[in-house]
């Protein structure tokens, strides 16, 4: 994973508001290229913010965030671009009910190129192979398992071959079976296509052993950013109580928030 040039991803001292309040701050990160990292914490502490901002959506207020070497673009179009060359698998999997498996996973192709029909059956056959599911191809996704329409979502992301995958608590309703098939092709994906990796997560022990780097998020900031061994081996009272789920400790239960229950609905 390690390489001369500039980390995929490179946050400096970023700060991100939402309604009125500073989730993030002083923000540090660096994502090296082919690297899996771990983005952890408990649910509220801003998680889903931080992605938001490497897609985009949120703008720091301070800081700076780059990506592939280059500040996030502020025009549409740029930054529709930039967006092709990242996959997301976002919280949930957003598969479109009226629409085949198959035509799921042509969505991003249909939107960004022209290709000819017969190319595009070709190239979603491939994605669907890559994850295990070219004979669901004609299936409706009611018909799927939960397992099974992670997959598709995971197809649908890798539709354009974007060179970074940003994954949203990608295990979020899965058994521990599923849960191990997801964390596997994420890894095999990883390294068989040469991509980067994000995944944002609260499932440590099953996040960990396929990352390369883990930050965990809490309090409004990163309280710990190295190694998945150093994070297990830590003795910070913060990390501990998240790695452990401790009820009681530096991370307080009731974290402030407005609007309670409409915010993240
Ligand atoms: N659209 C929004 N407007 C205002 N505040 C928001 C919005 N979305 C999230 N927040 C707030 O930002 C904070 C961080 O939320 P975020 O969704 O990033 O957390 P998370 O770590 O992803 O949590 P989870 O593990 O539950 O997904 C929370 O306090 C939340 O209430
Ligand atoms: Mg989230």
């Amino acid at each position: 994973m390690t390489s001369s040039r500039p980390p995929l991803v490179q946050l400096s001292n970023v700060r991100i508001d939402r309604g009125g309040r500073t989730i993030l701050r002083d923000v540090s990160l660096q994502v090296p290229r082919g690297s899996i990292t771990a983005v952890l914490g408990p649910s509220g502490s801003g998680k889903s913010t931080l992605l938001a901002a490497l897609t985009g959506e949120l703008r720091a207020v301070s800081g700076s965030v780059q990506l592939f070497g280059q500040d996030i673009p502020h025009g549409n179009r740029a930054l529709l671009e930039m967006r092709k060359n990242v996959g997301v698998l976002l919280q949930g999997n957003g598969l479109l009910t009226d629409l085949s498996v198959a035509d799921n996973v042509a969505l991003p192709l249909r939107a960004h190129t022209r290709l000819p029909e017969a190319v595009l059956h070709r190239l979603v056959q491939m994605k669907l192979h890559a994850v295990g599911l070219l004979a669901a191809a004609d299936a409706w996704p009611r018909e799927l398992s939960g397992g099974m329409a992670r997959r598709v979502a995971l197809a649908r992301a890798l539709a354009l071959d974007p060179p970074l995958m940003i994954y949203d608590e990608p295990l979020t309703g899965l058994d521990p079976i599923a849960s191990g098939v997801i964390m596997s092709l994420i890894q095999r994906l990883n390294d068989s296509l040469g991509l980067t990796s994000i995944i944002v997560s609260h499932h440590v022990h099953e996040t960990l052993p396929i990352s390369d780097q883990a930050v965990v998020i809490a309090n409004g900031g990163i309280v710990f950013s190295g190694t998945p061994d150093a994070l297990q081996a830590s003795q910070d009272p913060l990390v501990r109580q998240f790695l452990h789920g401790e009820p009681d400790g530096p991370i307080p239960f009731d974290a402030p928030t407005r609007n309670y229950g409409l915010e993240n609905a």
